[in-house]
């Protein structure tokens, strides 16, 4: 089911809750070996932007579905499952045993929409959320996302008074966070909730063998005077997608033995948290309390080189698809994009696709990322550009306006968002958090709003 719309096919949505009956199919006739080829394929659904399931209000996507109506479909569109991030959160729950699942929807829920996925990840069963910045916990808050909430990346100019206010906990890693935490307790009138980041061998935040006993004596003190509860102790694995490393055992001893000393400092943490994605469906041992899933409450394996979606049982939520803003047919030899770093080999069709790196399209998946056009795959042509890159379909027949699929769950035999991380070598968590605020979100597949 659609969310907000009751016929795709038939209206597209203002963004302002207005729906306007879609304009007809003007394109052109399909080019297929220099020749007008038939009629082209009817529109796919018409999207709608779900009101409540984008970002929180003043975001760059809230502002754009405030944008006066143009008719037609949108170039470009992701379209984010709910349930199937609502079903990856049940897996996710079932493979962390008797710990409770923190869904992270940091980085806008890793592109598909934080405050949609946060509410999709609590119908599926997550009982806290994670983010990295307060603004990002803050954000969520307005939209009135409930619940436990955690946020790890801070820093000394934030507003802790406001996230204290607003029931959010918070990471601290150093002795500066704890007098910050205090200060917003004085402030407030309310404790500050705080999981301690203790350094086990990521090099990244946390407190590190040294400097934890002075940091445990600093927060013992300031929650025995009221300013501040210690909630959790946590860390953050380096390797958990590479099952089996002896880096993640390491990791776990440093984990134990300072829990241990938080303990003896007379600290009583109610919850430990170490696991990624990667730990929730790997490693048992790193589950404790809590796990702090998100790339798999996405749908996309942590561990591609081991196992895809389907064996773990997830499904990508995010379908990305653009519409071809120009087909036009060369002679062999023809440079594509910028540096020629692509010909044709013979007479060919090129389609235009209107997304680029502006858009969050690697340019490092120039002459590499697989596309789906018409049923068959292609591979971007040439050089990545800003807001568009080109796909030799061969003789394929296509026209203006005729469907590319960037990724999806698989269904109809596009690319997935991993096969971009390949082509781009990076990771999937990169392909779809890059996706940028001109391609909007559509959503399928929600509960009414506002029942989480
Ligand atoms: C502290 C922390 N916990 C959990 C996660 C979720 O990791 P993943 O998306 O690999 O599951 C991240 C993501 O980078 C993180 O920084």
């Amino acid at each position: 089911m659609t969310f907000g719309i009751p016929r795709e096919a038939e209206s597209v949505g203002a963004g302002s809750g207005a729906a306007v009956t879609a304009v007809a199919d003007v394109r052109p006739a399909a080019v297929s070996g220099g020749t007008a080829a038939g009629s082209a394929p009817e529109l796919s659904p018409a999207p709608t932007t779900a009101p409540g399931t984008g970002p929180a209000d003043g975001s760059a996507r809230a502002r754009h579905t405030g944008e006066p109506h143009r008719p037609g479909p949108p170039h470009a569109q992701a379209r984010i499952d709910l349930a199937a991030i609502r079903a990856n959160v049940g897996r996710l729950r079932e493979a962390a045993g008797s710990a409770e699942v923190m869904a992270v929807v940091k980085a806008d829920g890793y592109g598909h929409g934080m405050v949609a996925a946060a509410r999709a990840a609590l119908a599926g069963g997550a009982t806290w959320i994670g983010v990295a910045g307060m603004q990002e916990a803050l954000a969520l808050r307005t939209a009135g996302v409930p619940g436990r909430l955690l946020a790890w990346l801070l820093t000394p100019g934030d507003d802790w008074n406001a996230a204290v206010a607003a029931g959010v906990e918070l990471s601290a890693g150093a002795d500066w966070a704890v007098r910050a935490a205090v200060r917003a307790a004085h402030a407030t009138g309310r404790p500050a909730r705080l999981h301690l980041e203790v350094e086990t061998g990521l090099g990244r935040g946390g407190a590190c063998a040294g400097d934890w006993p002075a940091l445990l004596d600093t927060v013992a003190r300031a929650e025995a005077a009221g300013s501040v509860h210690v909630v959790g102790v946590w860390s953050h694995l380096a390797r958990a997608d590479e099952p089996g490393h002896p880096g993640c055992d390491r990791q776990l001893a440093h984990f134990r033995s300072a829990v241990a000393r938080a303990r003896r400092a007379g600290l009583t943490p109610e919850v430990l948290h170490l696991s990624n994605s990667a730990a929730t469906l790997t490693l048992p041992e790193a589950r404790f309390d809590l796990v702090r899933p998100g790339l798999a409450v996405y749908g996309l394996s942590p561990v591609p080189d081991r196992a895809g979606p389907a064996e773990l049982g997830l499904r990508p939520a995010m379908t990305l698809t653009a519409r071809l803003a120009s087909v036009k047919r060369v002679a062999a030899g023809h440079g594509v994009s910028y540096g020629h770093r692509y010909r044709t080999a013979r007479e060919s069709t090129l389609g235009l696709v209107p997304l680029g790196y502006a858009d969050g399209v690697p340019r490092h998946a120039s002459q590499a990322g697989p596309v789906l056009v018409a049923g068959r795959r292609h591979t971007v042509a040439g050089t990545v550009c800003m807001d568009q890159f080109v796909v030799d379909l061969g003789d394929s027949p296509a026209a203006p306006g005729d469907e590319v699929v960037l990724f999806g769950p698989g269904d109809r035999g596009e690319p997935a968002a991993q096969d971009w991380a390949r082509a781009a070598h990076t990771i999937s968590h990169d392909i779809v958090t890059r996706i940028g605020t001109r391609v909007p979100r559509t959503y399928t597949g929600d509960a009414p709003a506002g029942t989480c």
